[in-house]
Formats: structure tokens, C-alpha cells, sequence
């Protein structure tokens, strides 16, 4: 199905599945522990050897030779992959460094080596006994330091101007200009990344944990020169990724050339402290902001500059994505700049581009209210644009920003806030409230899927999206009961295999639209080869209970396949609606903190969010996406810092005890509120992203809340309490 005129009322309208609060149909198997996740396919691989990766202990320069032999000793031992024995490997399509170093070696725990052995304790044992001589390089590892010899980037779109942002800042009565960091960040997935290989002749299966399986087969394949339909990649469940997943990675990698080479079954894990460097990472970025505006506060200039660094090929945190389409104003300029560093790949996390951009942009906001004695809800309103100020012909597909605003502040009584920062008591703690406009773009994707109805009434969905935590078995079993006209128990569906069609996958917060999208209209399909096979006039059968009536007939949906299963396969495809109109989501976020008038300890005590991002396919997922990030963007505001070593180039903190986020008792009650509204522009599920949208503003609510609190303006991410002492 092609999908290029918005849509018109179709199954999914109905809302006897979609739209409810359905139980996770995987949470009883998640409870008790029985989805199976990367590192425990026991049945399907028996008798594994276990390999260990061996990460570099310098940051750059040259390996000049690797000693093996003591680790080849060592009890238990199989073999030693390095890239002396791996053959040729081809980078793949998304990793900015080799996943396997050798002889050149770009960053701090590149993998140098993976160890194999009989158990993983053994693998452990022998990997210290691997003996490495580098010819160590001066690398470059200051973000702040190389600002200055930054590039204009080959990704993404490095500048943007409208009007004479630099006049019309000039003449500006009002104006602004500060400078905002945020910190390296780690996305700290409960699951580390771990992978099982095994060979039938020249067959991979990979059970591994990832986020886009289509593009990790087609990586592997291309990766170790091998056709992609050799290459079978299984991921049905997947303890979280925020982007850290999205790509192959180095332990699916040398887990297939390790079993390849040993004709053994191989599973790797990376340990915990291995994923910080070795991994990729959300780079640093240094944001300058501009903001000029007249004494009414109407908004004339705005600029916003963002500095990131990556390796040579790598690309930049787009932080000024959403200063390009947030708010009005006719003179405009943005810039990225990428500092070239040799630390870990920077990569995609959590909503990349805006999450750090609005954890600038947004105290940026809130620092123009204050300088126009204003109140920031309503500078905020009365900047509002209904078109890409930047592409004045592209209209929001929907924007109901200001009533994300509106129903927040009266719902989080905020006309109880006192303006005037650091007047607020409550004991020893001094209390203040912040606010933050939230705001992420809505992407779509081509979405494949096949489904099968048998003869006792069962639909089974099978499509490669992956469920990363998300809800993605639960909503795509609505759609297929609400199109198909059946219980949400008559429906089965897989997920996570390479061998069904591919689908958008789980990223960018395009997955929940995209991937139901792709199964609406594989239903649509398999309705009318219903239709078809039982003589019925298709653009008149209803599908209700079980039930295909049509022509004054009502016949039970299984008669269609009472002679064999009846199987279709289908996919969304994406016109140019998105190119005709520019589509995002909507937030606001408020939040109250209170501030230990002594120690500077800021405990965050009420948080709520108001998000307005098309139709809720199952409001219950939602709310846990949204509440999740919620609590992530208290760890943005309050912790989160992977901690630069500038000489040696490596994340200090690569452990959970040091890498800091947010525990249950960090968080109070959140609350979530969606506002009604369906999307026709987006997809036929008139639905958009909600997982990304959640966190983007969260951290400048924090930092504005407490602002309010204490009278001191943080700018540099972390707010750690010695920043307010
Ligand atoms: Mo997201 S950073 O595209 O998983």
C-alpha cells in the first residue's frame, strides 16, 4: 500500500482494540523470565563456546604485535580471533570506526581480540593473558579544546539562514546570548549487547539484540562479504537500546567469524564496563544560543550554534534541529560543526539532535521570559508558528503545541508559581517550578509484513520489527484485531526475524506508526483475499466478531481458509505527504524540584508531561514510554556524564556505580496526559512517536525548575549540587 493522500476513515477508526489500554501481551513471559534474550537461546544452541572481547588500552596509534601464545595455554582455550586471522572484513554501512582494530586502532576498547573458550570464566581468565604492543599516537580528546578547529560536517545539513539573522539580532531591544554544554552520554541499556553465532556451512544464524534487524543483516552480510540471504538475524526480545542497538556491533561481529572459524556455536557478551568505550556513544555538544526579540516579546532573531565531536567519519549531534521549526521569527540561522576527537564512535541515543538541543533551547526560553518580565508559558505561545519557519509552504500536519501548554499549566497549577526565583520555603528545602515546550520530529519508514489466517480463526502476524521494551507485540496485535474484526486473542504475532519481511524497525520513534502502518495494510490485503475467496464484494464486506459480512451474507472469517492457511504480504510505503508537510510531535513538560537549602541536593517532587502526537494506539505502552523518558531526562538534567580522561582519550566512568542514573527513589509520581488528536497525514493509523518526544524538554524543565528555586542559572548539563553552591 502506498500511502499518499491523508487518510480517510478506515478499520482502524472503529476503536474497539486500538486506542485501549491492553495489557503487554509479552509482560507474563517477561516476569518470569521466560523471553529469551540474546545470550539465552539454550534450545536453539546448544553446547556454546564462549567468547570474550579483548578492547584496546590505547586510544589511537598503531598495534605492533600481539602475543598469544600464554593465552592460547590457558585451561579450556579454542582459538583467538584478531585481525591477523579474520580475513578481509568490509566496514559496514553505519559503524564510523572498524569494529575490529588492527593495525590502526581508532579508539579506547576497540576490539583487538576475542577470546574463545569452552566456558566463559575460562575466556575471562585467558583474555588477561593476551599481550598487546601498541605504538601509541597523540590523539585528540577535548571537545571544548578542538572547538575552534571544527569542520563543516559531511551529514546531515551543517547551515541554515533566513532573513539577516545578524542585523536583525543587532537591533533587537531584548536579546540573549549564552552558551550551553551537555556532557557525553551513554545509553545504559539494562542488557548489554551480547550475540550467539552459529554456522550451517555457509549459513549464519545470529540471535543477537537489535533494534533494526533488516539493517544489521545487510551490515553482517556486507561486513564478513557474504550474500545478506546467508545471514539469518533473530531478536525477539530486547532489554532496551535508546540507540545503542541500532547497529551491528562489535560482539555480533566477532561471534560469527569466532563460531565460523571454530565450527563451534560462539556467544559473546560485552561485559558492562566494556560497553561505555566500545560501544557508541551520545557525543558532548557546546551550544551557543541567540535570541532577539522586541519588548512584547515577539521574536525577531534567533541563532543557535552546535559544536559536537566524532571521529574523522562520523557525524554530528544535530542539536539545532528543532530551533530550525519550534518557533516563529524571520531572521534565523543555524550551524553544526563537527570537532574531529578520538574518542568511542559518537552515534545515535534517545532522540538525537533534539534531546540535546532542547536541553539548550528550552533554558535558552526560559532566560528571554525572565529578561522580558514575561511568563514562559506565554512566550512561549506567542512565538507560536503553524508553518517550518524556515519553508514557510510546509504546514504542521498537526501542532497543538499551545494546548499542551495550556492544559499543563493548569493541570500542574502553575499560576502558583512565584516568578521571582528563590522566594519558596518548605523547610530546609527552597522549592521552585520549571517549564519546557517538548518537541521531536515524527519520521516514517517502509514497513513489510505477512499474515495468516488458518481455519480455526487464528492471525498471525510475522514482520522483523523488534520490541525493544516498547509494547511493539501488543500494538500490532490491535491492529491486526481491529482491522481483521476479531479478539486481540485470536491474534498471534512474531517479531524479530530476519526471515520475515522487513520492517521499519525500532528507532527514531518512527517504529509504533510505521510498523502497525505496515501491518494495517497487509490486512487490508488479507481481508480482500477473504472477500475474494468466499465470493463476497470486498469494498462492501464488514469484518466484525469473528465475522465477513457482505451482499446480505455473514460467514465466519476461517471458511476462508478451510481448504489452506491464506497468506498475503504487504507493506506500507510512504509517499511524499512528509515532504509536503512537516509532521512532528508536541510536549510540554513541567516540573517542580526543591533545592536542600545546605547541601544544594535537588530532588525532583512532581513532574508532568502533556504530549499531542496523533493517535494513542495503546494509551497504558504510551504512558510507560513517555514516563520512561521522563525519568531519563531527570538523569539528562541531574547525572548523566560519561567523564572525559583528556590524556589518555577514554570514558573514566564505564560502570553503572559511576555513570549515574536516575533509581525508583529518585523519581516521584509522574504524570502523563495525551491530548486527543489523530494525524491523517502521518500514516492510516493517524498515529505518530511518543518514546522520543518524552524526554525532549524534560532536562531544561529540571534545570529551569530549579532555576525558579534557587535564583542560580545552570548551563553546563549535569546539574550536580557543586554547580549550585
Ligand atoms: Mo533511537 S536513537 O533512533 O533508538
Amino acid at each position: 500500500m502506498k500511502f499518499t493522500t491523508p487518510a480517510t476513515t478506515n478499520p482502524i477508526d472503529q476503536l474497539k482494540v486500538i486506542g485501549k489500554a491492553h495489557d503487554r501481551i509479552d509482560g507474563p513471559l517477561k516476569v518470569m523470565g521466560a523471553a529469551p534474550y540474546a545470550y539465552e537461546h539454550h534450545a536453539e544452541a546448544p553446547h556454546p563456546a564462549y567468547g570474550y572481547v579483548v578492547g584496546s588500552s590505547i586510544a589511537k596509534g598503531r598495534i605492533v604485535s600481539i602475543h598469544l601464545n600464554e593465552a592460547r595455554r590457558s585451561p579450556g582455550v579454542i582459538h583467538i580471533v584478531t585481525a591477523d586471522n579474520a580475513g578481509k572484513l568490509d566496514k559496514g554501512n553505519f559503524n564510523t570506526a572498524p569494529l575490529l582494530a588492527g593495525p590502526e586502532v581508532q579508539h579506547y576498547h576497540q576490539a583487538v581480540a576475542l577470546v574463545i573458550a569452552e566456558t566463559f570464566e575460562q575466556a575471562r581468565a585467558a583474555a588477561q593473558l593476551v599481550r598487546v604492543n601498541y605504538a601509541e599516537a597523540k590523539g585528540s580528546f577535548d571537545l571544548a579544546a578542538e572547538k575552534n578547529n571544527a569542520i563543516k560536517p559531511k551529514t546531515g545539513e551543517p547551515d541554515t539562514k533566513v532573513g539577516d539573522f545578524a542585523g536583525a539580532y543587532d537591533m533587537a531591544p531584548v536579546k540573549l546570548d549564552a552558551t550551553y554544554t551537555t556532557p557525553d552520554q551513554s545509553h545504559a541499556m539494562m542488557e548489554p549487547h551480547a550475540s550467539t553465532a552459529s554456522w550451517n556451512g555457509d549459513k549464519l544464524t545470529i540471535w543477537t539484540s537489535n533494534q533494526m534487524i533488516d539493517w544489521g543483516r545487510g551490515d553482517m552480510a556486507k561486513t564478513l562479504r557474504i550474500p545478506k540471504e546467508n545471514v539469518r538475524l533473530i531478536s525477539p526480545y530486547i532489554g532496551g537500546g535508546f540507540g545503542g542497538k541500532l547497529f551491528l556491533r562489535a560482539e555480533a561481529m566477532l561471534a560469527a567469524i569466532g563460531a565460523r572459524q571454530t565450527k563451534r556455536t560462539v556467544k559473546v557478551a560485552l561485559t558492562r564496563p566494556m560497553i561505555f568505550n566500545n560501544t557508541t556513544h551520545r557525543p558532548a555538544t557546546i551550544q551557543r544560543i541567540r535570541i532577539g526579540a522586541t519588548r512584547d516579546g515577539k521574536i525577531t532573531a534567533i541563532g543557535h550554534e552546535s559544536w559536537s565531536g566524532n571521529l574523522p567519519e562520523g557525524s554530528t549531534e544535530d542539536a539545532v534541529l528543532q530551533t530550525r521549526l519550534l518557533y516563529a521569527g524571520p531572521n534565523r540561522m543555524t550551524t553544526t560543526r563537527l570537532a574531529l576527537l578520538d574518542l568511542p564512535e559518537g552515534n545515535a541515543m534517545r532522540a538525537p539532535g533534539e534531546a540535546p538541543g532542547m536541553m539548550a533551547l528550552e533554558i535558552a526560553m526560559d532566560e528571554m521570559a525572565e529578561k522580558l518580565n514575561m511568563d514562559p508559558v506565554r512566550f512561549r505561545i506567542i512565538n507560536e508558528t503553524k508553518v517550518d519557519p524556515e519553508k514557510p509552504d510546509r504546514a504542521y500536519s498537526q501542532r497543538r503545541l499551545i494546548d499542551c501548554l495550556r492544559k499543563g499549566a493548569e493541570q500542574f497549577n502553575w499560576n502558583a508559581r512565584n516568578p521571582q526565583p528563590g522566594q519558596n520555603r518548605d523547610g530546609r528545602w527552597l522549592v521552585g517550578m520549571g517549564v519546557a515546550a517538548g518537541f521531536r520530529n515524527n519520521l516514517v519508514m517502509t514497513s513489510a509484513a505477512r499474515v495468516r489466517l488458518n481455519s480455526t480463526g487464528i492471525i498471525t502476524v510475522e514482520t522483523d520489527m523488534t520490541d525493544i521494551g516498547t509494547g511493539s507485540y501488543t500494538i500490532i496485535a490491535q491492529t491486526a484485531a481491529e482491522t481483521m474484526g476479531v479478539p486481540i486473542e485470536s491474534v498471534i504475532v512474531k517479531l524479530g526475524d530476519s526471515s520475515f519481511p522487513a520492517s521499519a524497525g525500532s528507532g527514531g520513534q518512527w517504529g509504533a506508526n510505521s510498523s502497525t502502518a505496515g501491518v494495517y495494510a497487509t490486512c487490508m490485503k488479507l481481508r480482500q483475499a477473504i472477500a475474494q475467496k468466499l465470493g463476497l464484494d470486498s469494498a462492501k464486506a464488514e469484518f466484525t466478531n469473528g465475522m465477513v459480512r457482505a451482499d446480505g451474507r455473514s460467514l465466519p472469517l476461517q471458511l476462508a481458509a478451510s481448504s489452506g492457511d491464506l497468506v498475503v504480504e504487504d507493506k506500507i510505503e510512504f509517499g511524499n505527504l512528509d515532504k509536503k508537510y512537516q509532521q512532528s510531535t508536541f510536549a510540554a513538560h513541567f516540573v517542580e524540584v526543591g533545592v536542600d537549602i545546605a547541601t544544594g541536593e535537588v530532588r525532583v517532587r512532581r513532574m508532568l508531561a502533556v504530549c499531542a502526537a496523533g493517535r494513542i494506539l495503546n494509551p497504558k505502552a504510551a504512558r510507560s514510554q513517555v514516563i520512561g523518558a521522563m525519568t531519563m531526562g531527570v538523569g539528562g538534567a541531574l547525572m548523566e556524564e560519561l567523564v572525559v580522561d583528556k590524556r589518555a582519550g577514554f570514558f573514566v566512568n564505564h560502570d553503572l556505580a559511576g555513570y549515574e542514573v536516575p533509581v525508583h527513589a529518585d523519581i516521584p509520581h509522574q504524570e502523563c496526559i495525551f491530548i486527543d488528536e489523530t494525524d491523517p497525514i502521518s500514516s492510516p493509523m493517524k498515529a505518530k512517536g511518543v518514546g522520543e518526544l518524552g524526554l525532549c524538554g524534560v532536562s531544561a524543565a529540571v534545570a529551569n525548575a530549579i532555576y525558579n528555586a534557587t535564583g542560580v542559572r545552570v548551563r553546563e548539563y549535569p546539574i550536580t549540587l557543586d554547580k549550585l553552591l
